[in-house]
């Protein structure tokens, strides 16, 4: 700490901190119009002018030192900071202080400067392209923070200042309309803009994270702190109501995870909450349509269909989708009423898609589901080995602050098949072929070994099975490795070094490590490399940490809404397991294992299965091989959906029940390092819908079986009464604390960030290696499908787009593309933006070209966005072996020109990745009868 004087007053500051913060901390208001906290000082605007031991500075430039003796409050320091702000005021015209709310204005008005001192005429224009960032050159008094903002906290250099002088003004990089620029649309501009030259457009217009909230009687009377519901990165927001409307999002200063910074998708797409294709009664199918019904016809026909199901096949028949998209309350009211009111374990949610391999991988490695490590200690690493993933898109603020340590001097390795957008900053990027992860993360394994680059005391200590990992690895020299892999040795043999020579090397994974046949395996070859390199239970960090891809995927899986596993992943087939969950609850816990997601299909198909109840998950767009699951969906006898849209599930369903979004609800949400955070309603939800917590214990009450929870609260309070892990965890506590971390064991304990600091929580105390060989993919390219078709997400939508579809970031990506290398486009005679046609063995679909160097040679890439384009009726019903997690990232695939028949013109090009020209899927609005048509699932059933 240091010891300084501000204004006489003797105080204290943490090391490294500025003047400005220390008389701010002193209670002193100072302007500070070039300065923003997120990003480095840049001293230009002299707003802030203060005096230090007898000298003027600019204090935000200046840093506090042990005895300096500041003034601050004295007339002639603020007569001097009046100065600087009529200097910058006489360059712009009234509007900039009269009539409007800005950083600026709030400071003139402090310091006694009044609209006159505004004199310019302005006349520089706008641009106003975008849709949610709009830009007014008169008010721009180039105090660079936006470019800043732009550059330092979201690492995506898309603006710079033109111009000299009085005409230096922001403007992008690429020139021309800021729409067709590299900006990503995380706000990061408009929140840090000090006058309004860059704003959100609308209501939320002049709106800040600095802006003093809320402001009666105006566009933002109501403010509610809540936790994103789109990725998994559990980026705080602050919600801006007004009328039961929202008014904008803003990023939390203070997030713990996001410190102030948001994406594309969690500040701006919320307009999807009043869409008018919302689904806001209950439908009911009447041969091949579905009609609007009241909540008592429709929630008595699923409890009718529920009953008479067990009654008539048993409770084997019935299973249930729980969703990574609701909260941990409802995750645990719905596999309760599964155990509880059906006596099924058939419940199961989408980490059974995506991060299945990780929790058990991990488990198997380490003992527990979760990432190892807080990221705070991740991102204090001097390595990154990021494996899979593409966090610049997927998960933007993870990305951004991955980004800024790697700007910073931290090495880089990003190992993906494509140029993902943290690649161009990489040390080395590794490009396997698809499927091909075990084989690439034994080739570094063994160069770890052959070089010594391992830490022997952990290994001898920590660890087991490093004999028979050794005599793995014998068989993955690097040259092997290069063959099996397509990865040059020697970038093999310089990202091992890398990894093995670095201090703190942290693993971060994703979706491209466990979406294969042997993603468990994946996982696990990883894990070895931090157990090689005694990475891992350190207590500082590093570590192998997934990142999550749904905003509650991990919580799902936390709360027992698996078929295995109950509430804090203990074991159904555990006896000690469930007596335990059995006193709580009240009833037996039925003992056998439920379906997995595939296998609930599988049993529909087979006449098995009677209910398939499916909530907030659109599993006829986004599982593999879409065919078979509306197949399955066809043959179940009755289909029940929660849903907020008509989604391609709703329209096959024979129950859909209009719920409500996470703006609209009461709970907890857990990110992908394991914070559980407050998810609180913003807005209420519109009339007629329910949430899923509201009708789940609607339909329990029919069936006759009280699930007691009768509060999002007291959900959260049974949970931790029943888990250990979970114990210190509560509303009122998250609520006073913030965010905490599980396990948290206690209520006066504090949640555990970093994991295994003195034992791992497998069986033995160790960390496990695991030595498992390298096996194929299930599909390889041949001469019918010579292509590999890799599937992922893009920057600007999120899963099937059901929610940013409808709203402005339909503007900036209206379609899904296909990526293709020159040499393909070549080879298949395929046009840039032309429409093409893609097919596997399983189905067709249909996507705009888009020629780059994205992906390699012999590999094409889409995302699954837009259901209409059937990207998911290409891929494959094969599966990790052990999780049965869907090969997604391997499909074998053939291209070919779509004619005039494709579904959508090209259109503006983009250079953003994952931008492009397009088509929307046309749903139907939802208000009254929804007609299914020919393909759905009551013509399936007439005929
Ligand atoms: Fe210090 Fe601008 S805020 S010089």
């Amino acid at each position: 700490m240091i010891r300084l004087a501000v204004d006489g007053v003797e105080m204290s500051v943490p090391d490294g901190a500025s003047v400005l913060a220390a008389v701010r901390a002193a209670g002193g208001e100072l302007p500070s119009l070039c300065h923003d906290d997120r990003m480095s000082p840049a001293g230009s605007c002299r707003t802030c002018l203060v005096r230090a031991d007898g000298r003027i500075v600019a204090s935000c430039v200046t840093p506090a030192t042990s005895g300096v003796r500041v003034e601050a409050a004295a007339e002639e320091l603020r007569a001097l900071r009046r100065g600087a702000l009529e200097v910058i005021a006489a360059g712009l015209p009234r509007r900039a202080l009269a009539g409007t709310d800005s950083e600026l204005s709030r400071a003139c008005a402090d310091l006694g400067v009044g609209p006159d001192a505004a004199r310019s005429t302005g006349g520089r224009g706008a641009d106003t392209s975008h849709p949610y960032v709009h830009l007014d050159r008169d008010l721009c008094i180039a105090c660079g923070r936006c470019v800043r903002m732009c550059s330092e906290v979201q690492g995506t250099f898309a603006l710079t200042l033109t111009g000299r002088g009085a005409d230096t003004v922001v403007a992008p990089g690429t020139g021309g309309p800021w729409v067709d620029s590299d900006c990503v649309a995380c706000g990061g501009c408009v929140d840090t803009c000090p006058t309004g030259a860059l704003t959100e457009p609308g209501p939320a217009r002049g709106l800040t994270s600095a802006t003093p909230l809320p402001i009666p009687g105006g566009p933002a009377t109501g403010v509610t702190r809540t936790t994103c519901g789109y990725c998994g990165v559990g980026c705080s927001l602050d919600v801006v109501t007004a009328d039961g409307e929202v008014t904008a999002v803003l990023p939390d200063l203070g997030g713990p995870v996001n410190r102030g910074h948001a994406c594309v998708k969690g500040r701006f797409a919320h307009r999807y909450l009043r869409s008018t294709e919302r689904l806001t009664q209950p439908l009911l199918r009447h041969g091949d349509r579905l009609v609007p019904v009241g909540w008592d016809e429709a929630l008595r026909h699923v409890a009718d269909g529920l009953r008479a199901a067990v009654a008539e096949h048993g409770p084997e028949s019935v299973a249930v989708i729980s969703s990574a998209r609701a909260t941990n309350e409802e995750n645990y009211l719905i596999q309760k009423f599964c155990r509880v009111a059906i006596g099924t374990n058939s419940v199961d949610n989408c980490s059974r898609l995506c991060h299945s391999p990780s929790a058990l991988g991990l488990t198997a490695s380490f003992g527990m589901a979760g990432g190892t490590d807080g990221f705070d200690d991740v991102q204090r690493a001097d390595c990154f080995l990021v494996v899979g993933a593409n966090p610049v898109e997927a998960h933007p603020v993870v990305g951004a602050r991955l980004l800024n340590r790697a700007l910073r001097g931290a090495r880089l390795v990003v190992v993906d098949p494509r140029a993902v957008g943290l690649a161009r900053h990489a040390d080395v990027h590794l490009r396997p072929h698809p499927g091909t992860n075990v084989a690439l993360c034994h080739g570094l394994a063994h160069v770890m070994l052959a070089e010594d680059l391992t830490d022997e005391t952990f290994l001898r200590d920590r660890a087991t099975g490093l004999p028979e990992l050794t005599a793995l690895l014998d068989d993955y020299p690097p040259a092997r490795v290069a063959d099996l892999t397509g990865v040059p040795e020697s970038d093999i043999v310089a990202a091992a070094r890398l990894y093995g020579r670095a201090q703190r090397p942290a693993i971060l994974h994703g979706l491209g490590v466990t979406e294969h046949l042997h993603g468990t395996d994946g996982v696990r070859a990883l894990a070895n490399l931090a157990i090689l390199r005694g990475a891992v239970g350190t207590g500082r960090g590093y570590g192998v940490n997934p990142l999550r891809g749904q905003n509650n995927v991990q919580g799902a899986s936390d709360m027992g809404a698996l078929p295995d596993l109950l509430p804090g992943y203990a074991k159904v087939t555990d006896p000690e397991a469930r007596a335990r969950a059995a006193r709580v609850w009240g009833v037996p816990v039925p003992e056998r294992p439920g379906l997995r997601i595939p296998e609930m299909f599988a049993a529909a198909r087979a006449g098995r299965l009677r209910v398939l109840w499916v909530i907030g998950e659109d599993i006829c767009a986004t599982d593999p091989d879409t065919h078979q699951v509306v197949a399955a969906v066809r043959a179940c006898p009755l289909v029940v959906c929660d849903e907020l849209f008509p989604s391609e599930t709703a329209r096959h369903a024979d129950v859909v029940l209009p719920a409500t979004s996470w703006l609209e609800k009461d709970g907890t949400f857990v990110n992908f390092d394991r914070r559980v955070q407050r998810v609180r309603p913003a807005v209420p939800p519109p009339d007629g819908a329910r949430s899923d917590f509201d009708i789940v214990h609607a339909v329990a009450d029919l069936l006759g079986a009280s699930l007691g929870c009768p509060t999002p609260a007291a959900a959260l309070a049974e949970c931790a009464a029943l888990t250990p892990d979970f114990a210190g965890l509560s509303h009122e506590r998250l609520d006073r604390e913030g965010a905490v971390p599980w396990p948290c064991r206690g209520p006066d304990r504090p949640g555990e960030t970093s994991l295994y600091r003195e034992r791992f929580a497998t069986p033995d105390g160790r960390a496990h290696l695991a030595a498992a060989p390298y096996l194929p993919p299930g599909e390889e390219p041949d001469d019918t499908y010579p292509l590999v078709l890799v599937t992922g997400r893009r920057w600007a939508h999120y899963n099937s787009g059901s929610m940013t579809r409808r709203g402005p970031n339909l503007t900036l990506a209206p379609v899904d593309f296909l990526d293709l290398h020159p040499d393909d486009a070549e080879r298949f005679r395929i046009a840039d933006g032309a429409p093409v046609s893609v097919t596997s063995r399983h189905g067709s679909a249909r996507l705009v070209a888009r020629v780059g160097r994205e992906s390699a040679p012999g590999q094409v890439f889409a995302a699954f966005h837009f259901p209409a384009h059937g990207v998911n009726s290409l891929t494959s019903g094969n599966a990790d072996t052990v999780t049965s997690c869907p090969e997604y990232k391997v499909t074998a695939v053939r291209v070919a020109p779509a004619g005039a028949t494709a579904p959508g013109p090209p259109g503006r090009p983009d250079r953003r990745p994952g931008i492009g020209p397009g088509f929307t899927s046309g749903a139907p609005g939802p208000s009254g009868v929804l007609e299914v048509g020919a393909e759905g699932k009551g013509a399936e059933r007439r005929s």
